[in-house]
């Protein structure tokens, strides 16, 4: 690298704990990785089959100051090597948000670096452009799905999205962590259920499918968009029940057929996510697709995705799995852009759950 490019570097910390990851990173110039430090609160959360607000602030306060340690260290860099700070100020888990928030503030004042306020969700669907940036073209229509979102938007820019469609009730990702209680396999759901499917036959239980109604009075002949998984959810138990659902859940091992249960209710995920996702792209006439969070690490989803997409004249682009989860990378790179863009916080800057 020249000493030209080594000057027009500028490298931003990222700092992520809205959830149940505690993250760090430093990305140089929004997309040059340089470090990526992710620790997981999963095996802490698992005896309860979900993420537990308050032991999950317990946990980013003792995690977060090692976490940033690592990230400085792995990228051979110090505070004193960076251009500004960059933080998920929103949505999450409020006490989680302001651990990660509180240690931004504290390194930005005493360093006198800009902080950047950073949507958590902005910056997943980021993370589907990062790694492809010059072949994506805005407005494109970006699918969020994780454990605690499944929503469509429509993207203008890196800075402008606009829901257009979200769950009822369920995330995709709760189903598949619901779903892998019900069958016993491991938390987080996704990769345990996914990977007893690979066993399973896909076709084997015709799990329903939502669809939204079209509200009386008509949509003016264009069919409503949206997702709900609590039905799926349910009829997985129902399955397991032998249909009776006043019968008792049996216990794992005594469900036969596991793995076609897992393939068919992927199935079942998969098939809603893909219809749902381009049909708002062929509605809008929008040909660029962007699929972004946890369960985007789905095989099955990126394969029949790509099909589908593909079928219909529209691209599709996913992140690597490690920036599909959780990550401060994406925080990192989108905290960049926006510190380009003057669309820099102040130190009043709040934490909000929504
Ligand atoms: O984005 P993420 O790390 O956290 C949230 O913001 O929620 O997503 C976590 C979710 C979990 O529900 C997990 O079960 C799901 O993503 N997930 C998957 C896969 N890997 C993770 N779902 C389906 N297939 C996977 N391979
Ligand atoms: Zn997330």
């Amino acid at each position: 690298m020249s000493a030209r490019d080594e000057e027009s570097r500028s490298l931003v910390l990222g700092i992520e704990s809205s959830c149940d990851e505690t993250a760090a990173a430093v990305v140089a110039n929004g997309r040059e990785v340089l470090s990526n430090v992710v620790f997981s609160q999963a095996d802490e959360h698992a005896k309860f089959g979900g993420v537990v607000p308050e032991v999950a602030g317990r946990i980013h306060l003792d995690s977060i100051e090692p976490a940033i340690q690592q990230a400085l260290d792995d990228a051979g860099v110090t505070l004193a090597d960076l251009s500004a700070i960059a933080v998920t100020a929103k949505p999450g888990l409020i006490g989680s948000l302001l651990v990660g928030l509180s240690a931004a503030k504290a390194i930005a004042w005493t360093r006198d670096l800009p902080l950047v306020a950073v949507d958590h969700i902005e910056a997943h669907v980021y993370a589907a452009t990062m790694e492809a940036q010059a072949d994506v073209r805005f407005p494109a229509i970006a699918l969020v799905v994780s454990g605690g979102h499944t929503a469509l938007y429509s993207v203008g820019s890196t800075f402008e999205m606009e829901r257009v469609a979200t769950t009822l009730d369920d995330a995709a990702g709760e189903a598949f962590d619901k779903v892998a209680w019900i069958l016993g396999l491991a938390y987080p759901g996704g990769p345990s259920v996914s990977k007893l499917a690979e066993s399973g036959q896909a076709a084997a239980i015709r799990f329903p499918r939502y669809s939204p109604k079209t509200p009386p009075g008509g949509s003016g002949g264009v069919r409503p968009i949206g997702f709900s998984f609590s039905g799926l959810k349910t009829s997985v138990l129902y399955h397991v029940r032998g249909g009776d659902a006043l019968q008792p859940t049996p216990p794992p091992e005594e469900i036969e057929d596991r793995a076609d249960i897992a393939a068919s209710f992927q199935e079942a995920v998969v098939d809603s996510l893909v219809t749902q996702t381009l049909r708002a792209a062929g509605q809008a006439g929008i040909d660029q697709v962007l699929v972004a969070g946890g369960v985007a690490c789905n095989q099955r989803l990126r394969e029949v995705m790509h099909k589908e997409a593909k079928e219909k004249g529209i691209r599709a682009f996913f992140p690597s799995p490690a920036y599909c989860t959780d990550n401060a990378v994406m925080i990192a790179g989108l905290g960049w852009q926006r510190f380009q863009a003057g669309r820099v916080a102040d130190l009043h800057l709040d934490a909000s759950p929504r």
